[in-house]
């Protein structure tokens, strides 16, 4: 038996501790093809995220943002470094473990919205609990609490092509929530909102965070966004410029 934290990787059990940081981004690079070509998009990037923080990932186009969201939420794996969440190495899970962790663990919000456009609000924002086949009783009842979350509760039935941007973004948060995530990754969430409806997502991601003591993630170049932050971590050409308190 080993008490370094560096191998313990599998099975840990959930930590009761607080300030246990959720995330833990260890020098992390990551490369995009080889040789003289290669595209070195993360260059050793190392930051903490506490259980129930609002961080915002900051930087100018093409700085790293989407590249290091993607490698927290296990869509991809780094080259060089190491993340955990809740303690366990991402880079110890196979591909199912790494599926079973983003359904169950991680909900995603993306500057699109990707709903599917065949289904109604209450249907997509129980797309993830069908993943994990929970009941349709059940399914549709919750969907329909998250959708009163978000202030839809009367726009249920419709479709995503009859809702409003904003709405639609909403609809996306609440399916990020269906699975009750312990960390939400959202990539430039607001950026194809106007500002006002921009900053009641934010708004509404702020009082998420509050009212679930769950965890966001959030690349974007919205200084309203920023600003609700609890902490704002800057990229620049793949490293971190400032990881001091916001
Ligand atoms: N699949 C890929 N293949 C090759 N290079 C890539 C790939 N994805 C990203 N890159 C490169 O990696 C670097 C970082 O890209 P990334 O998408 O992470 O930036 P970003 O900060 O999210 O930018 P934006 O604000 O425009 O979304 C860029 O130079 C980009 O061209
Ligand atoms: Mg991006």
């Amino acid at each position: 038996m080993t008490v370094k934290r560096e191998t313990t990787t599998t099975v840990t059990a959930p930590r009761k501790d607080g300030d246990t940081p959720i995330v833990v981004v260890d020098d992390v690079r990551h490369s995009f093809g080889s040789g003289p070509r290669a595209v070195h998009a993360l260059r050793g990037v190392s930051f903490d995220i506490r259980r129930g923080e609002l961080v915002a990932l900051r930087g100018r186009s093409g700085s790293g943002k989407t590249t290091l969201l993607n490698l927290v939420g296990g869509l991809d794996s780094p080259t060089g470094g190491r993340i955990t969440l809740d303690g366990t190495d991402l880079a110890a899970l196979d591909e199912p473990g790494l599926l079973a962790l983003r359904r169950d663990r991680i909900g995603f919000v993306f500057q699109s919205f990707g709903l599917i456009p065949v289904l109604t609000a209450v249907e997509n924002v129980g797309v993830p609990m069908r993943l994990r086949r929970i009941p349709a009783k059940e399914r549709e009842e919750r969907a329909r609490t998250l959708l009163a979350l978000v202030g839809l509760a009367d726009h249920a039935e419709q479709r995503p092509g009859e809702l409003s941007g904003g709405q639609q973004q909403r609809v996306a948060v609440a399916r990020a929530l269906a699975n009750d995530p312990d960390l939400i990754i959202a990539d430039e969430p607001t950026g194809q909102l106007d500002l006002e409806t921009g900053r009641s997502i934010m708004e509404l991601l702020r009082a998420v965070v509050r009212s679930k003591a769950v965890t966001i993630l959030v690349a974007t170049h919205d200084p309203n966004l920023i600003e609700l932050a609890d902490r704002v971590v800057e990229l620049r050409d793949g490293r971190i410029i400032t990881p001091g308190d916001a």
